[in-house]
């Protein structure tokens, strides 16, 4: 079914209108979700996603030709629409000499500079093209919205929009410039967290409490992420009020996941009862394991930080330069504070066990 542009979608209409028949999305996850994973995800009867924050126009392409080769079901595309950084040669260059030991340690050289190594879908004219040639069934924004007109190009091109919120200001702004739901992002969620402006204050919500201010606020759907990771959480977030649940975490130790080993150990071992919210990896707050690169942040003051992606250009360099010593203490192992109830098994499995699960939940 097509959603026609203007119109709104119910939350009983969500699964309907995008045309699955289960309640679980597969976060996009930029790095760690793959074609395979979102394929076994879509097949499964979910919403599988590919994160295409992190990939320029020709990777994309290739991302989105794989996936349609491996399913003909519903699945997301997800862009990042963080404004396009302010930078400062001088924190900068501050930032490279701070982590010089670090890379002297590993054997490794310093950048000389740093570079915004993504661009933000809001200045990216290329990927909206992209975007309006695939008609994916649905799209997601994290980190903000694009402009109305693109928005409104979307909605006409009969694509069903999403975006990551993060309290109750984000949700209303989103809502009256034409996204169809909203993924509650709670402060458990894995990954970068999707807050609009970083500046601005964070009030911190929980998954639960977000969910439900939202739905009882706004008459749109909402998807809630962070800290879901069994059908036991996915049914107790549809009792307060979601329409369905996104689940990054619980995937990332999935076979299909682009995950490396010394990740999927760490998550399911013991580092996984131990995330922290962190700017100093990529400029952005973002939840990981703790690691090397975490401590080092605990003393450092945010204007310190270079801006969103810049500052992720330093920390891919020295996890790079570690990894060739075989230390993987510098990587940069999103994840959420539901880590440690991460099962390894493939994508497929996991989506039965779940569905199992969240049955047995509901009765
Ligand atoms: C490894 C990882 C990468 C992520 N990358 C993205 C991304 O590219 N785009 C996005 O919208 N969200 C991203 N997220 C956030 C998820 O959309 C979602 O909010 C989060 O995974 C939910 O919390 P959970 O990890 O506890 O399930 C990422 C999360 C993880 C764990």
């Amino acid at each position: 079914m097509r959603v026609h542009p203007m119109t709104g979608i119910k939350r009983q209409e969500l699964l309907t209108a995008i045309g699955i028949r289960l309640p679980i999305f597969q976060a996009p996850m930029a790095g760690v979700s793959s074609p395979a994973l979102a394929a076994a995800v879509s097949g499964a009867g979910g919403l599988g996603a590919l994160g295409l924050g992190a990939s320029n126009v020709e990777v994309a392409a290739h991302m989105i030709s794989e996936l349609k080769e491996r399913t003909n079901c519903p699945f997301n595309l997800n862009v990042f629409c963080h404004q396009p950084s302010t930078r400062s040669l001088e924190v900068e260059e501050k930032w490279i000499e701070r982590f010089q030991e670090h890379f002297m340690m590993e054997g490794g050289t310093s950048p000389s500079m740093l570079r915004e190594i993504y661009r933000s879908f809001v200045a990216n004219e290329e990927m909206m093209r992209l975007l309006l040639a695939v008609r994916p069934r649905v799209v997601s924004f994290h980190f903000g919205l694009p402009a109305v007109d693109v928005i409104q190009a979307l909605r006409a091109a009969g694509i069903i929009l999403l975006c990551s919120v993060t309290d109750l200001a984000e949700a209303q702004t989103a809502v009256a410039a034409g996204v169809h739901a909203l993924i509650a992002q709670g402060y458990e969620a894995g990954g970068h967290r999707g807050i609009f402006d970083p500046s601005h204050p964070d009030d911190q919500l929980t998954t639960a409490a977000l969910t439900q201010i939202l739905t009882r606020s706004l008459d749109v759907p909402v998807i809630a992420a962070g800290g879901i990771m069994n059908g036991e959480g996915i049914a107790a977030i549809m009792k307060l009020g979601a329409a369905a649940a996104q689940l990054g975490t619980a995937f990332i130790a999935c076979d299909e996941s682009l995950a490396d080993d010394a990740y999927r150990a760490a998550l399911v071992g013991n580092a996984g009862y131990h995330t922290v919210m962190t700017s100093v990896i990529s400029g952005r707050p973002a939840r990981c394991l703790a690691n090397r690169y975490t401590e080092v942040g605990r003393t450092i003051h945010i204007d310190e930080v270079p801006a969103y992606p810049v500052a992720y250009d330093l920390a891919k360099a020295l996890n790079a330069a570690a990894k060739r010593n075989n230390r993987t203490d510098y990587g940069a192992q999103w994840a959420g504070q539901g880590a440690p109830l991460a099962r390894r098994m493939p994508a497929g499995e996991l989506m039965r066990t779940l569905v199992n699960e969240l049955e047995l939940a509901t009765g």
